[in-house]
């Protein structure tokens, strides 16, 4: 057993439903066996229970759970950055061409690596991944995220109109493809798999029956898709399934939403698509960034809270802007500012819970993962900024933890991640460089 020594903080309760979710542990201990949490509080306390236990001293940092990123594109890590168009040109002009290169194994295995280690290196243990339309390059990601360890959820992406020939595939390929997939990953070391249909645009209604049958057939996997991102995207929609009543319906007729599903986005959404998601369980993923980046709209969180829609958060590389949770969960506190009174006043509380605990409640991994209760893995990163870095300054002489935190979300970055474990075991560690010096 080791016992960690740190400054801990962690969201065991949903702080949009209880005040004191947060909880700090200044200087806190985690007794930690076989990857698992079999105590967590003081140091003081763990120590005087536990006297000859081995302490591995994390001290000087923050200590967070581990980051769960409820959606991200594994073959869009090199479309990063394409900003000035909204989505469906986005999708044309940047992303359907990159992912075009998925058939080739040697591109997908070098950006599986690119995209397994950007998400480790910002601090995420945990990913809900879309995959690619190619079913060996979505074998490829599995066998990279298998080996290095990173709890992943992910399908092959799935669609027959709208896109272009090569990402095209049939329902019967879909199934077949789909369940090949599960039978070899889903369920092996922490790989799971996700029923992916890319969005309604793209799939005919026989696609989704081929991915309802999926998950007839393997009642245990997750779904995911987009939905409602893009005002001209919805409209489309509406015109394509005409029995539907509207966007969330082309999904719900399928059969397709339950408490494992998760969509991205809705940000355009009517009360009864925010309705029928409370009713059918299922998560909204918020993605600030890229709503921010493709300009598709402010996401609209106090009635997701109302409507009593669970919601986590995503970063959508690539129409997101890079891996980091930090700068979604600001993201997302700076676009539920600017909505006034229509937005819900973020705190610290939330912005680590959204980026945490609730990614683990969307995938229903919260009995596991998530926080650092007793029984949960550990599964953590540490953020301690580099030496003489202008984080290291704010961090060192934050008033308090909880403004250590809040300065964390406003100005961390990757720069600041010092070591990551994943199930107790380390997948992530610092090389130190050179102190930079003014010239
Ligand atoms: N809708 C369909 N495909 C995509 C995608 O790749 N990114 C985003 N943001 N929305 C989508
Ligand atoms: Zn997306």
């Amino acid at each position: 057993m080791t016992l960690y020594r740190a400054t801990f903080l962690h969201t065991p309760v949903n702080p949009f439903h209880h005040s004191d979710a947060l909880k700090i542990e200044d200087d806190g201990g985690l007794l930690v066996q076989n990857g698992q949490i079999r105590e967590s509080g003081s140091f003081a306390d763990l120590k005087a229970a536990h006297p000859t236990e081995t302490v591995e001293d994390l001290r000087g940092g923050l200590l967070l759970p581990g980051f769960i990123d409820t959606h991200v594109h594994y073959p869009q890590v090199r479309v990063i950055g394409g900003l000035g168009v909204p989505l469906l040109d986005w999708l044309d002009k940047y992303a359907l061409p990159e992912e075009a290169r998925f058939g080739d194994s040697a591109h997908a295995a070098t950006v599986a690596r690119e995209f397994v280690s950007g998400l480790i290196s910002s601090g995420t243990t945990t990913a809900l991944v879309f995959g690619s339309h190619f079913a060996s390059a979505v074998d490829t990601l599995f066998q990279e995220t298998e080996q290095v360890g990173l709890r992943t959820v992910a399908g092959q992406v799935v669609s027959d109109r709208m896109l272009r020939p090569e990402l095209h595939t049939t329902p019967e390929r879909a199934y077949s493809e789909g369940k090949a997939l599960i039978e070899k990953w889903h369920g092996k070391g922490e790989n799971r798999y996700a029923v992916t249909p890319r969005f309604s645009l793209s799939a005919s209604e026989g696609i989704l029956e081929a991915c309802a049958a999926l998950m007839k057939e393997f009642p245990g996997v997750h779904f995911t898709s987009h939905s409602n991102e893009n005002l001209k995207e919805v409209q489309t929609v509406r015109q394509l399934f005409l029995k539907s009543r509207d966007y969330i319906d082309t999904y719900e007729q399928a059969g397709l939403l339950g408490r494992r599903s998760v969509l991205a986005h809705n940000v355009h959404m009517t009360d009864r698509e925010l309705g029928a998601m409370a009713t059918h369980n299922c998560t909204s993923a918020h993605c600030p960034c890229s709503n921010s980046a493709l300009g598709s709209g402010f996401f609209p969180l106090k009635r997701h809270l109302a409507a009593g829609v669970r919601v986590s958060l995503g970063t959508d590389v690539g129409g997101g802007t890079g891996f980091s949770m930090l700068k979604e969960g600001l993201q997302a506190y700076f676009m539920q500012q600017l909505l006034g009174d229509s937005g819900v006043p973020l705190e610290p509380s939330h912005l680590l819970y959204l980026a945490t605990r609730a990614g683990a409640e969307a995938l229903e991994m919260d009995g596991q993962i998530g926080d650092f209760s007793a029984g949960k893995a550990f599964d953590a990163s540490l953020f301690q900024p580099p030496e003489g870095s202008t984080m290291q300054a704010v961090l060192n002489n934050a008033h308090s933890t909880e403004r250590a935190l809040a300065s964390l979300f406003a100005g961390g970055t990757q720069a600041d991640v010092k070591r990551v474990w994943i199930g107790g075991k380390e997948v992530f560690t610092r090389r130190e460089t050179a102190q930079a010096e003014p010239v």
